[in-house]
């Protein structure tokens, strides 16, 4: 696909971070877009400001849908077919994600089970509703984002991240046994899968609202409590990050700061990473690692399986897979 001009594209969570940045760049470049999220209000934004800087003939429209919903889902589809008048979609970029149930041992059922259902079943039931109009296109391209935690399974030590890397390995899995799949049974269609390490958006508050969660500023404090559990706190007072007798207050701005700082100080910024994902999708690539960590973490990993989860030697492969890598 040398051009996104003249193409629909479905984008998923294109209410901020990658999925917005997708949507301007997309319409940017010619290609008509029907995008969704969750929060109805931030989508709606996305699309009115990509579609007024759009060339002429581009159409950008927006729908509120819970991925995780299949009904939703067909809901999704059934409007953008009536809105852009169309028989076929040229691309769908699986998108939206939340973080949550970091641990199985300690984390809450309904959470856990919650960000598995986003991540993965989000992306099963797109595919199942998007792929017979990808078939139906000339040229279609499925992109399903899974991340650096799709071929490895923790955020860092003391850090686990369950629900969300078995939703990603999930992602992950699936799109690699796509390909011959495609390849055997719909030839017109390809499949990639997009990795990203460390990317600056709002999914830190994004994840607690898509959980149905206030702002941080407005969440009462037998919700801090339950995010920032006893043994979590009393981690983070060994860590220096708060110091001893926090208040709720305290750990409220420590969720705000949190979520600066998780966007703020990325390696990429989400345009960036957009970019990067535009780019591998034009040349044709069926795997896109996004940004220098996901690409020494890829290396490290690779080269040495079984001392994946030990960090002092993770670390050492990593240092010297980045030292590696041409300037
Ligand atoms: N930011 C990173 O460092 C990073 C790294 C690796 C992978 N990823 C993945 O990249 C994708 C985009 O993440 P981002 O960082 O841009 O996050 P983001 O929070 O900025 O954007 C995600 C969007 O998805 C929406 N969303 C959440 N749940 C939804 C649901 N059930 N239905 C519809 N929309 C929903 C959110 O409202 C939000 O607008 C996600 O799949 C994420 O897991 C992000």
């Amino acid at each position: 696909m040398d051009s996104f001009a003249g193409k629909l594209a479905v984008v998923t969570g294109g209410g901020s971070g990658m999925g917005r940045e997708l949507v301007r760049q997309l319409a940017a470049q010619g290609c008509s877009v029907a995008t969704c999220d969750l929060n109805a209000d931030a989508v709606a934004v996305t699309a009115a400001t990509a579609w007024a800087a759009a060339p002429p003939d581009v159409q950008v429209t927006s729908f509120a849908c819970d991925v995780s919903d299949e009904a939703q889902v067909l809901r999704f589809r059934d409007a953008l077919i009536d809105k852009h008048a169309t028989d076929h979609v040229d691309l769908v970029f699986n998108n939206a994600g939340i973080g949550g149930g970091e641990s199985f041992v300690t984390s809450r059922r309904e959470v856990w089970e919650r960000t598995f259902a986003v991540d993965w079943l989000g992306v099963y039931y797109c595919t199942r509703a998007f792929l017979p109009l990808l078939i139906a296109s000339s040229e279609g391209v499925l992109v399903n984002t899974s991340s650096v935690n799709g071929f490895f399974a923790t955020l860092g030590p003391g850090m686990p991240n369950t629900a969300y890397s078995t939703a990603k390995f999930a992602v992950r899995g699936f799109s690699e046994a796509l390909i011959e799949d495609l390849r055997a049974n719909a030839p017109n269609v390809r499949v990639a899968v997009v990795m990203p390490g460390h990317v600056g958006t709002d999914i830190v508050v994004n994840s607690l609202r898509a959980r149905g969660l206030p702002e941080p500023e407005q969440m009462s404090d037998a919700q801090i409590e339950e995010l920032i559990p006893p043994d979590v706190r009393a981690k983070l007072i060994g860590a220096g990050i708060v110091a001893e007798g926090a208040s709720a207050d305290d750990l409220r701005r420590l969720i705000v700061q949190g979520n600066a700082d998780f966007r703020d100080k990325a390696p990429l910024s989400a345009a960036e990473a957009a970019t990067i994902i535009l780019d591998g999708v034009r040349s044709g690539a069926w795997r896109i690692l996004v940004g220098e960590d996901a690409k020494s973490l890829d290396a490290a990993v690779r080269a040495d399986p079984d001392d994946a989860y030990d960090w002092a030697k993770l670390v050492k492969k990593m240092t010297e897979a980045a030292d590696a890598t041409p300037e």
